[in-house]
């Protein structure tokens, strides 16, 4: 197993759901970890203590990525404060769920904001501070590829877009030996989807295993595709659903 040692990950979302899980496993395996957050300032601020106390280093950064430019700023900001950046997943997203019809305009560039052009605008600022072996992983969803029930277009459709950026992405940095992989998970327990909430029954009944998803199973899967033995796997998302509509 190579050494973590010296590794700067920016993760964006970390205060909460599978973003605060990925702080974690990344904090676990030695890698330097910086977040950003929206709005949840105290639980930013209690997962650094969290992570300094067992003896990992993280910093968390305010950073709306509703807003131009500040993703852009928050890998600036990640390079200010440990002189690097090797690994950057894109996790900050946010879901509405309404017939098509019901959507504002202002909602339709909110949703497209948040969940792809933040992730463009963090791969254009990161990516060329990276270098051979660094790598980018977004987190996708099973909505790219499926839908299952009504009021997801835009949803589905921002995750259908990180899933060709990826590709496309790929392309443009296997030169500079990073890759880029969008990771797609199903139901996952969270505060976007919990597991008890309205679309539970539901979810539950089409997932093969019968069950969401923990925070922590992503968290894995993300850290295997940040590792070395990742390297031959690019422009690929990968499914990670408990069998969601197969
Ligand atoms: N849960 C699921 O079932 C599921 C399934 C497939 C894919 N996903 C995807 O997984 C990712 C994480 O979802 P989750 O379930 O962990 O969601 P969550 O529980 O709602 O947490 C979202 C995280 O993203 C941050 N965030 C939201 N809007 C932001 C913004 N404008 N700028 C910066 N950060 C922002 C939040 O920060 P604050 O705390 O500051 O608001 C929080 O840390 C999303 O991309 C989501 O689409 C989730």
């Amino acid at each position: 197993m190579e050494s973590n040692l010296n590794k700067v990950a920016l993760i964006t979302g970390g205060s909460r759901g599978i973003g605060a899980s990925i702080v974690r496993r990344l904090a676990k395996d030695g890698i330097a970890v910086a977040f950003t957050y929206a709005n949840s300032s105290k639980r930013a601020e209690e997962l650094v203590n969290e992570i300094q106390r067992s003896g990992g280093t993280a910093f968390a950064i305010h950073a709306n990525a509703e807003n131009v430019n500040a993703t852009k700023e928050a890998v600036e900001k990640t390079i200010e404060e440990f002189g690097r950046i090797n690994i950057l997943i894109n996790n900050a997203g946010i879901f509405e769920q309404k017939m098509y019809d019901q959507f504002t305009v202002e909602e339709f560039d909110r949703m497209v904001a948040v969940n792809v052009r933040s992730v463009f605008e963090g791969v254009q600022a990161a990516a060329p501070q990276m270098s051979e072996g660094d790598r980018i992983i977004t987190i996708g969803s099973v909505n790219a590829d499926v839908t299952g029930f009504p009021g997801l277009s835009l949803y589905a459709m921002t995750k259908a877009a990180v899933a060709g950026m990826t590709r496309g992405l790929a392309r443009d940095l296997s030169p500079k030996g990073i890759t880029v992989n969008n990771i797609q998970p199903g139901p996952v327990d969270t505060d976007m989807n919990p597991a008890d909430g309205s679309n539970a029954v539901l979810l539950k009944e089409i997932i093969a295993i019968g069950r969401y998803g923990k925070a922590t199973e992503i968290a894995d899967l993300v850290a295997f595709l940040a590792s070395e033995q990742a390297g031959y796997i690019t422009g690929a998302s990968i499914d990670i659903n408990g069998g969601f509509m197969i």
